[in-house]
């Protein structure tokens, strides 16, 4: 089996090659192609892939190229985790909004606007080389904005492409941990959009556990998103929101703490990457070492502004680990080899949140097999939240409209209508500085 990954030189592809090497079971990639722009990356990862293989018996063969179409030619799966305009580009996405006094982030807001108006094109570009070239191929997105992107890919792919992420069973995990329940017993509850969902219910044996944890402050205390929204405003909610909303719920404490740091999360990640490909490329040093030691610094300091800000503390060691592999490879195993699971998937939505239409990405359980994967009916979202669905859900057709017609109006638009934008004019500018700094826009007139 061939899993092509585009944006093969990126960071996290070690993770997932790491994840493919503990796969011992029959029907499990044994030809790993990655694609990449930029040939510098594609050796670093490379070297750090060759160091993980060694001594592993038919470790997955790996190819590298810088020819999409070659890449995709003859592909089982498809990880797509691109990052168009890199780590600089993200730093530009943060740092305009922050000028603008308005949220500076890569997938909430202002900012994760600007990096969905320069993604989009790029997906649909590689969904219609998938359609031509790879009909049969099933396409996991990893790239953020993921629901936006995962739409975007879906209009020319339908069902064929998912996206993943991994912030919805990390936030089960740690709430059936607090609860002293075994996470893999647990149906979680949990519907929303990407990076905008919330644990609405936890159940064991048919029993729902939230209510326990909501009633018991010291429990609440216990783990991150507890610490992090405060015991008070969790009992408010009834429900346990995706730490992403902590930048609408304490958006002006955001705002105030990113503006503060001094230095935003994509500048500290693009001067650590690039001193990890620089250490990988010293044919002297172990590739995989200054991987791993990178990768450990970037976990550790994952959100550390909104913890401060909130006062919420360290986040737990044991949570260090990421997630992503592993709700990639599970979702792999379960369409390859027909081994029926359920993960939370962003999918087209098919009636499942019915304020929304059924083409809409949705972050949702899907029932998943060889036939795919499958949204599963859920409770409907209480009105607060149907509100923050629907309009966000609405700037992100806007973006797919103005990706599709190059319209600067539909894009101020967008910006214009975000929850966390609060003027036309702020919207207007957001557009002409990010146009300035951002080559993937010059499409917009
Ligand atoms: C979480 C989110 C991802 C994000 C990742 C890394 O896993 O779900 O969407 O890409 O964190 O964030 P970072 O700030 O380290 O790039
Ligand atoms: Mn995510």
């Amino acid at each position: 089996m061939r899993l092509t990954i585009l944006g093969g030189g990126g960071f996290r592809v070690p993770l997932v090659y790491g994840a493919l090497l503990a796969d011992r079971a029959d029907g499990r990639v044994t030809q790993v192609v990655l694609h990449d722009v930029d040939t510098d990356r594609l050796k670093a990862v490379t070297r750090v892939l060759a160091e993980q293989a060694d001594g592993v018996p038919d470790a997955p063969e790996v190819r590298v190229t810088t020819d999409v179409d070659d890449a995709l030619r003859g592909a089982d799966f498809v990880f797509s985790a691109i990052r168009v305009g890199g780590l600089e580009g993200r730093v530009h996405d943060e740092q305009v909004a922050l000028a603008e006094g308005v949220l500076g982030q890569e997938t909430v807001g202002a900012g994760g606007i600007a990096y969905g108006l320069r993604t989009v094109p790029v997906a649909v570009d590689i969904a219609r080389r998938v359609a031509r070239l790879a009909p049969e191929a099933w396409v996991i997105n990893f790239t953020n904005p993921a629901g936006l992107v995962t739409e975007a890919m879906s209009r020319h792919l339908g069902d064929r492409v998912i996206g993943i992420c991994d912030s919805p069973v990390g936030l089960g995990r740690r709430i059936a941990r607090a609860l002293g329940v075994d996470p893999r017993r647990a149906w979680i509850d949990y519907a929303g959009l990407n990076h905008l969902g919330w644990v609405r219910g936890l159940r064991v044996a048919g029993r729902d556990e939230l209510p326990r944890l909501l009633a018991d402050p010291r429990l609440l205390g216990s783990f991150e998103e507890g610490r992090l929204f405060g015991a008070q405003w969790l009992r408010s909610l009834g429900a346990i929101p995706n730490e992403y909303l902590h930048y609408y719920y304490f958006h002006r404490e955001a705002v105030r703490a990113h503006r503060q740091a001094g230095r935003t999360r994509g500048a500290f990640l693009r001067d650590q990457q690039a001193r990890f490909y620089r250490e990988a490329r010293d044919p002297d040093t172990s590739a995989l070492a200054a991987w791993n030691r990178t990768r450990a610094e970037r976990e550790a300091t994952y959100m550390a502004e909104n913890r401060e800000a909130a006062g919420a503390g360290e986040r737990e060691a044991d949570d260090l680990s990421g997630g992503y592999e592993k709700v990639a490879l599970a979702l792999m195993r379960a369409i390859a080899r027909d081994e029926r699971t359920t993960l939370i998937l962003n999918v087209r939505n098919r009636g499942t949140l019915s304020v929304l239409d059924s083409e809409a990405v949705v972050e949702v359980p899907c029932l998943v097999d060889a036939s795919g994967a499958h949204p599963v009916s859920v409770d409907p979202l209480p009105g607060h939240a149907t509100g923050l669905v629907c309009a966000v859900k609405a700037v992100e057709r806007e973006v797919l409209a103005a990706a599709e017609s190059g319209s600067r109006e539909t894009a101020v638009k967008a910006f214009a209508l975000h929850p966390l934008v609060d003027s036309v004019a702020v919207a207007r500018r957001l557009v002409d500085g990010y146009i300035a700094v951002h080559p993937g826009l010059a499409y917009l007139r």
